[in-house]
């Protein structure tokens, strides 16, 4: 409950550690909302270590950012292949990957943790880091639900610890939420705000409240889309072509679900609903359970509520 008390006064800093220009960033996961952070930083200038568990994930993160960057390229370079070609090679070559965590935030200013959105396992890492990294380094996660003060527990580090909240597909989504706990010095929070407005996307500032603002909205409304399917109220494919045709949404709750990735949405409805099991907007959905429990992720996986080439 203490996690639903907002924090309205941020602590300015009381520590000698002074931020510094962020040149270098590392990236903790190299999934979706990894690789996509990694390429929009290394886009804009950025040195960016990817970190993930092995090699074949990290060859797939940078094939995924050279894909993307492949995307952005014929709108930014539309009859320029050779802009085209030198712009994507510039990019990659500010993009390397690494399974050591530990050395490759050694020469870091910020940490950007995009890693499976489980509180013990992301403060584990970020204990990890702590003893390992520079004072002057900021650390952040890019938590869809999970506290972020909760997560900077694990740390000495609470001045310099903020919430960097990136949206899915990062190359084309413009905001990213930008989280202050009570302990976040306002030298960090700028430094944080600097970064996304460099990445050229628009922050917007949030408390450290359950889903900041995007998710505590939108999460509720995939979840309840999901119930009224369950109870009989429509296919999922009516209420799909319903919210993009009824509401101008440029995908429906089903296909955005998939996107996102059911594992990840059920562990954010799990979370929220062991911290508050009266509220109905956290009521888990048996459907959205046993497809998780089939390993039907989404997109990711080649199934969810719908299957993928
Ligand atoms: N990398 C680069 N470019 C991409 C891309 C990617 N990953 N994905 C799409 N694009 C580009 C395409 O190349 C295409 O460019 P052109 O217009 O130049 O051809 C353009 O985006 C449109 O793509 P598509 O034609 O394939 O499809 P679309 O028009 O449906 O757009 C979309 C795709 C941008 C993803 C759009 O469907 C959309 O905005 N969907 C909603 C996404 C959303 O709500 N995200 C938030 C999820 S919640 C979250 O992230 C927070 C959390 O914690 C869970
Ligand atoms: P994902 O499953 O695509 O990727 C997670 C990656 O983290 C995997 O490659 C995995 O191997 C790696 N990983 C797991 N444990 C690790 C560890 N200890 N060290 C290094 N790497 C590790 O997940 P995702 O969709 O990229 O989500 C990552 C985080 O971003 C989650 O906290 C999620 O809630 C959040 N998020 C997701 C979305 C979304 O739409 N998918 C949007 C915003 C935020």
């Amino acid at each position: 409950m203490a996690f639903f008390v907002h924090h309205f006064c941020r602590r300015f800093s009381t520590s000698a550690v002074r931020n510094v220009a962020i040149k270098h960033v590392t990236v903790i996961g190299g999934g979706q909302m990894g690789a996509g952070i990694a390429q929009v930083a290394a886009s804009t200038g950025h040195s960016v270590t990817v970190v993930d568990t092995n090699d074949d994930i990290l060859q797939k993160a940078v094939k995924g950012i050279e894909g993307s960057l492949k995307r952005v390229v014929k709108k930014k370079f539309a009859d320029k292949p050779e802009a085209a070609d030198a712009f994507i090679q510039s990019v990659l070559q500010n993009v390397s990957t690494s399974t050591d965590a530990e050395s490759v935030v050694q020469h870091s200013d910020l940490v950007v943790e995009a890693i499976v959105e489980n509180l013990k396992i992301k403060q584990d890492v970020f204990g990890r880091l702590d003893k390992a990294a520079p004072a002057h380094t900021i650390f952040t996660s890019n938590t869809s639900s999970l506290p972020i003060s909760d997560i900077a527990s694990a740390t000495n580090r609470l001045d310099r610890f903020g919430g960097l909240h990136f949206f899915n597909p990062v190359p084309m989504m413009k905001l990213v939420e930008v989280i202050g706990t009570s302990a976040t010095s306002q030298e960090t929070f700028d430094s944080l705000l600097n970064f996304s407005k460099a990445l050229g996307k628009t922050p917007v500032s949030c408390k450290d409240t359950p889903g900041f603002i995007v998710n505590r909205l939108l999460v509720p409304y995939m979840m309840e889309a999901i119930r009224l399917h369950e109870r009989g109220h429509g296919s999922k494919e009516d209420i799909d072509i319903a919210m993009k045709l009824g509401a101008g949404y440029p995908m429906g709750p089903f296909e955005l679900g998939d996107y996102v990735g059911l594992d990840t949405l059920k562990f954010i409805m799990d979370g929220w609903n062991a911290m508050d099991s009266e509220n109905q907007l956290f009521v888990p959905s048996e459907l959205l359970n046993k497809l998780v429990a089939e390993g039907k992720f989404g997109r990711k996986s080649g199934e969810g509520f719908y299957k993928y080439k």
